[in-house]
């Protein structure tokens, strides 16, 4: 597993972040790539109707640093002129790969062409490549489900039009539209994939540990990997992947760093955004991170009632000095399921929940 090419920038550990539409914002990837081995960032996926008509959120979501480099903007959309205008907005703000979300499941996304959509429609699809391509000189990727449903699985199919349409790297989340995050993803399709086409594949789906990620990697023989979810649950797992391929043990971080990662994330939220969206953000990687912690049940119900930046950052501390001590929090308990975050809106939902307690609170 060494690093690979999309064109001439190498994808150096290949392992990527995936898109995460309300996570892989400008904080969580900077979060993420300062933790090591990330070989690709790419941004939440950004409309193009959005972009092509000066919506503010849509251009902001495309700022990123040059840390964070190689970066990737994914755009989404149903209508090939949109699409090739908003692949040109990102190639001009400086992004190094153009990628296309032939995946998202939303039904708002879904109703206007775009994201899954793609799927059941492969001329749109091929005809918003071929625009795209004509106006940009970056390398155009894409990243698709498997098919519509379980009875239209076209993924293979899908693929070799890409290449056919100059689409250099094709990354597969091993589901079905229909099968939303439910079940398993299937990597043998994922290795389909790898042997139907010549460009750089890449595979994704339930990547949380490095034994998982490495064994359907190898099976797939896919060039690189996507990690999704895991990376909130463990802003160290592609370290740790990077550590085990280059023989080393993984590296593990303790509790004081677990923390203090946290309250990184807090301070930059805070600087970057408003008040209560940066209490959403907050909740929900606390949420994730405290996977598996003792107590980490009981913790992050005193964070969904947190209404303060104060009464989360008291929260933190209590929690990881009590851990720290070696005392016991809450129930104490190890628990296996933290609410699920699965799917490209779920966190709109969780903001709109946040800010209707923005409203309640006055
Ligand atoms: C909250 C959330 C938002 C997502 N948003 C996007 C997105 O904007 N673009 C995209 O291509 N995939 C999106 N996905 C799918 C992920 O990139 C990834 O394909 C999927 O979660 C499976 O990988 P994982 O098991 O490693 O999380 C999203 C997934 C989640 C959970």
């Amino acid at each position: 597993m060494k690093p690979f090419y999309i064109r001439n920038i190498a994808i150096d550990p290949p392992l990527i972040l995936s898109p995460m539409a309300g996570v892989t914002d400008y904080t969580f990837r900077r979060l993420i790539k300062r933790r090591g081995g990330v070989g690709l960032v790419v941004s939440e996926f950004i409309s193009v109707e959005g972009l092509t008509r000066n919506n503010p959120k849509s251009k902001r979501q495309m700022r990123f640093d040059e840390e964070e480099r190689p970066f990737a903007v994914q755009i989404f959309g149903g209508q090939a002129p949109r699409m090739a205008m908003g692949a040109e907005m990102a190639q001009e703000v400086g992004a190094d790969i153009l990628d296309v979300n032939c995946g998202c499941p939303a039904p708002k996304v879904v109703k206007n062409g775009g994201g899954s959509g793609l799927l059941r429609d492969l001329p749109r699809l091929e005809e918003i490549l071929k625009e795209i391509k004509k106006s940009i000189t970056i390398p155009l990727t894409l990243k698709l489900r498997t098919g519509y449903s379980d009875a239209s699985i076209n993924v293979v199919e899908a693929a070799k039009m890409a290449e056919q349409c100059g689409v250099e790297h094709i990354q597969v989340h091993g589901r079905t539209r229909e099968q939303g995050y439910k079940g398993l993803a299937n990597w043998d399709l994922i290795r389909q994939v790898k042997q139907a086409v010549s460009v750089p594949v890449s595979g994704n789906g339930d990547i949380t540990t490095i034994e998982y990620g490495l064994k359907h990697w190898r099976e797939a023989g896919t060039d690189g990997i996507l990690i999704g979810r895991g990376a909130m649950q463990n802003p160290w797992i592609f370290r740790q992947i990077k550590d085990v391929l280059d023989g080393r043990e993984p590296y593990y971080p303790d509790l004081a760093e677990k923390k203090s990662v946290l309250l990184e994330f807090f301070s930059s939220c805070r600087e970057e955004m408003p008040e209560i969206v940066a209490l959403g953000k907050m909740k929900q990687l606390a949420g994730q991170f405290t996977k598996g912690l003792p107590g980490g049940a009981q913790f992050r119900q005193t964070l969904y009632h947190s209404h303060s930046a104060n009464e989360i950052l008291d929260s933190i501390t209590t929690y990881f000095e009590n851990l720290l001590a070696g005392n016991r929090y809450g129930d104490g308990l190890i628990e296996a399921d933290v609410p699920a975050l699965d799917s490209c809106d779920a966190f709109q939902k969780l903001n709109s929940v946040t800010n209707k307690n923005a409203a309640v609170l006055g």
